[in-house]
């Protein structure tokens, strides 16, 4: 009997080491991170960051667009063909997949996620493969990348407890957001690492972030792992559904039912491709529109009509 147990001690003491070098190995080739050189000199090169800037609403590009139009830019935008990419292709590494996305996809919101582990270690990190889904109920998205070692704590801690707030980000927060994001020893605070301030929730376990606009508590609902993705040395993928429990709103940022946020106090930041971030700093509008009023003002829309009666 003990005898058997040594063995499997055995066992996985190898598993583990043979984990911690495959993992190791492919730390070697993975550069997520980019390197940007000397920034603080590159920086320097900058104009300073505008504080004060107003945000201007314009016309939207083409206000006199009508049904149909599809770009009214004289076929600029068809001139180019498109390159199709694989993103499993064997010869294609998985940064490349991420450096295309994230900047094809963007500007995109970052998801600033309070949560604490089962002994009540707490931490704080940003996600911007994160998204509001639904409002009723609420319900949010945030995605979990593989990396060589370990999970993310993040992704550990809401598999541990099930808890969360997601905070938004606005410019004034965004140095401090991002020094959350180093790769801190599981179990050091970014609360500390960042200098941000703690306030208290009502329905889970994690602190709100009291410089954000908006807080949201929220206890996961789904977690979907990609097992069948998972390479060796490298921790798995995951994508967690979380439903809000409660909203906290910064007095003074919203109107008097507390049904919207003012664009100007929220001043949200976007994460862009690369290490950069973008912020609104001029907006536009399009009315939404109802088939019933449109058909009777637009030929096009008519004739549609009248051709799917016809089938
Ligand atoms: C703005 C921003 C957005 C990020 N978005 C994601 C993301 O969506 N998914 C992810 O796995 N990592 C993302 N990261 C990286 C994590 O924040 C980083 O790995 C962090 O160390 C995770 O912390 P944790 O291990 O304490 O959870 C992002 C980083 C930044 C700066």
């Amino acid at each position: 009997m003990a005898a058997t147990a040594a063995a499997t001690a055995a066992t996985a003491a190898a598993t583990a080491t043979t984990q911690e070098s495959q993992s190791d190995a492919v730390q070697k080739n993975y550069k997520i991170v980019q390197d940007v050189g000397n920034f603080t000199a590159t920086e320097a090169q900058r104009p300073d960051f505008d504080h004060a800037k107003h945000i201007e609403t314009t016309k939207s590009p083409y206000p006199t667009w009508d049904y149909g139009q599809g770009v009214p830019d004289n076929g600029a935008s068809l001139l180019q063909e498109h390159h199709e990419v694989d993103p499993y292709a064997p010869d294609r590494p998985s940064v490349n997949n991420y450096r295309l996305l994230v900047s094809a996809i963007a500007p995109r919101p970052v998801g600033f996620l309070s949560t604490v582990n089962s002994q009540g270690q707490k931490n704080l990190s940003p996600f911007s493969y994160f998204q509001v889904i639904d409002h009723d109920p609420p319900m949010f998205i945030v995605g979990f990348s593989s990396r060589p070692g370990r999970v993310k704590d993040t992704y550990r801690n809401l598999k541990e407890t099930g808890e969360c707030v997601i905070n938004t980000v606005s410019e004034n927060m965004i140095e401090a957001v991002n020094a959350t994001s180093i790769d801190a020893p599981y179990g050091v605070s970014e609360w500390d690492v960042s200098g941000l301030h703690e306030a208290p929730s009502t329905t889970v376990k994690p602190s709100r972030v009291k410089e954000s606009v908006f807080s949201v508590e929220g206890k996961v609902i789904d977690i979907k792992e990609f097992a069948d993705h998972q390479q060796p040395g490298m921790s798995i993928a995951a994508t967690v559904l979380i439903r809000a429990t409660r909203f906290w709103v910064k007095e003074g940022t919203a109107d008097a039912d507390f049904s919207h946020i003012d664009l100007d106090k929220l001043r949200p930041v976007g994460q862009l491709g690369g290490v950069s971030y973008g912020r609104v700093v001029s907006t536009f509008e399009r009315p939404r529109t109802k088939w019933s009023n449109e058909v009777v003002k637009s030929e096009l829309l008519a004739r549609l009509e009248e051709e799917k009666g016809e089938n």
